[in-house]
């Protein structure tokens, strides 16, 4: 039998950092020694899993000096740019949350449904794609293998669980009617749409809608497909909804479709209209698949498609997909 790998879970005491504990303890993830880390701010703090209390410790230069295997990062790309090379020359595989290290050459970025087999190639550091982008490439893997994609058009509904507690006090103290200060947007959330994610580059979009355009570019290992996006945060607690437009390379029949996603990994198909079925983020909450519906062709391009797409971001758009790809890793590792 394999021996049981050494976990650390890095941000243990954030929103993604929390469900990571979550989905380890639903998942039954293997594991010998568990340990949290956080900041300076919460070390000496209890969380209580499965039923034994673990101290939280500070996370620092000699965190990783201890025999662990695996480590779950979801502290900001802050603090993975630092510590996550430091965890990984000692001997400790990353899986990284953070936006730091997605684009770099020499880290793979995976989606388990999608590239599976790029996770072998890691050199210490793997990374956890966006949130955004994750649910979308569950969705456009099974058309771009036997359809081909020439073009994707992103038009995103995002929640505030994707901007940590910050994000969810701003709604929460926005739906109370509270005055208080907001933590994390420019404009007030609630009763609102805010096409604002992540700051504005030169370009005129946000860091957000750049990255859900380079990380398809790299996920499904195609630089050619022409792709743009619009992200936007809603006044929505949980699970982000995307209306993805996408111009296929061959003739395609809807109904072929749908069974392609009846059938694909990771998909849930919710398409029936006539009886109001359709992909929604209060039914998304708390679970691990990516929804999709609303299936109808383009009629204004050659080969067009639209599809709405529902997951929840924190599970498979954060937590669920790194314990994915821990769980391919422990596949491999040494007896
Ligand atoms: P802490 O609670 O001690 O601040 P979220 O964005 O969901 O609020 O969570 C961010 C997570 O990242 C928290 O667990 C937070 O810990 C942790 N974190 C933030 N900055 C650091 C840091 N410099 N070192 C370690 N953990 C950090």
């Amino acid at each position: 039998m394999k021996r049981k790998p050494n976990i650390a879970v890095v941000g243990a005491t954030g929103v993604v950092g929390s469900t990571f504990l979550k989905v380890l303890e639903e998942r039954d993830f293997p594991y010998e020694n568990l340990y949290l880390m956080a900041s300076a701010r919460s070390a000496g703090k209890t969380i209580n899993f499965r039923c034994k209390d673990y101290v939280v410790e500070e996370l620092n230069e000699h965190s990783f000096d201890k025999p662990i295997d695996i480590a779950l990062f979801s502290a900001g790309g802050s603090t993975s740019a630092k510590y996550a090379p430091i965890a990984a020359e000692h001997g400790v595989i990353v899986v990284d949350n953070s936006s730091q290290w997605r684009m770099d050459e020499n880290v793979p970025l995976v989606v388990p449904e999608v590239n599976p087999d790029d996770i072998a190639w890691n050199n210490g550091i793997i990374a956890n794609p966006n949130c955004s982008t994750i649910q979308a490439m569950v969705a456009l893997k099974p058309l771009q293998d036997k359809y081909g994609i020439k073009r994707v058009v992103y038009s995103t509904y995002q929640a505030v669980s994707g901007s940590g507690m910050k994000g969810i006090n701003d709604l929460k103290n926005g739906l109370a009617g509270n005055n208080e200060e907001l933590q994390a947007y420019a404009h007030p959330i609630a009763g609102n749409c805010l096409p604002h994610i992540d700051v504005f580059m030169d370009n005129g979009y946000t860091k957000e809608e750049m990255k859900m355009i380079n990380e398809t570019h790299k996920i499904l290992g195609d630089d050619d497909i022409k792709v743009t996006a619009t992200t936007v945060r809603v006044p929505v607690f949980d699970s982000h909804s995307e209306s993805i437009n996408i111009e296929l390379e061959k003739p395609f029949e809807i109904e072929d479709v749908m069974e392609l996603f009846r059938n694909a990994p990771g998909v849930v198909l919710q398409d029936d209209v006539e009886n109001n079925v359709y992909p929604l983020a209060l039914d998304a909450a708390g679970t691990d698949e990516v929804y999709i519906g609303r299936i109808r062709r383009d009629f204004s391009v050659e080969n067009g498609l639209n599809i709405w797409v529902v997951a929840d971001n924190i599970r498979k758009g954060a937590a669920t997909n790194a314990i994915q790809i821990a769980e391919k890793l422990l596949e491999t590792m040494p007896d």
